[in-house]
């Protein structure tokens, strides 16, 4: 059995994704769903799916170690063989990112390594991209910038704004990252010197293609 912990800050539409497609099926379980809001919708959608949903409050906690150690203590009592981050929009210590080497995802929406950051949808048109995307990486202490795992584009239209390139940009998350939980839930996907390594196959900086 793989245990999963997915962290989330917000909707968790991402985190539904992986429930419907990964939890209880191939031996891949959710231990539980951590948010640092306690309104983040991701919640109630863990617990209508019978996941264990805590609350780590990081409101008014301004020390970003102190609240990662609580975060790392409270993730532990897991024991997790993959963590997965889903929308939670806080920047991690090199203390927390050095604890999961190797065994910590997260989804960010653009072509990394472009846009690395906020306001990806919005950044991407103002600079006239003709398209735009997502990627699932490795999380390494460079915000954002951990090897790339898989990554799919999308066209940006010239009627477009950030709302709908954002609607399809999710379309495609939902896709990829449960397939990705998957691969590496199957052995066929780990990190090493810094690089994604699948099927024992060195990725190169666009992921899997
Ligand atoms: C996703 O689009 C994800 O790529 C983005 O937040 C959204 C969460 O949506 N993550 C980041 O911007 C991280 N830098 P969700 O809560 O519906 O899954």
């Amino acid at each position: 059995m793989k245990k999963l912990v997915v962290l989330v800050s917000g909707n968790g539409s991402n985190l539904q994704a992986i429930i419907d497609r990964c939890h209880g099926n191939n031996g891949i379980e959710i231990s539980a769903v951590i948010a640092n809001k306690e309104d983040a919708y991701g919640l109630t959608r863990a617990k209508d799916a019978g996941i264990e949903a805590v609350v780590v409050p990081s409101k008014g906690i301004s020390d970003r170690s102190q609240y990662d150690s609580q975060l790392m203590a409270t993730i532990d009592e897991y024991s997790p063989d993959l963590i997965v981050l889903a929308g939670f929009m806080r920047i991690l210590t090199p203390e927390f990112v050095r604890h999961y080497q190797g065994k910590m995802l997260n989804i960010h929406p653009s072509l990394l390594p472009k846009y690395t950051g906020l306001n990806t949808h919005q950044r991407a048109i103002d600079a006239g991209d003709d398209e735009h995307g997502t990627s699932v990486h490795f999380v390494t202490e460079e915000l954002d910038g951990g090897p790339v795992i898989l990554q799919t584009r999308v066209p940006i239209f010239e009627d477009d704004d950030a709302d709908s390139v954002f609607g399809r940009v999710q379309e495609q998350e939902h896709r990829i990252y449960p397939l990705v939980v998957e691969w590496f839930c199957q052995g066929r996907l780990n990190m090493a010197n810094d690089k994604a390594v699948m099927d024992g196959e060195v990725l190169g900086q666009s992921g899997y293609a």
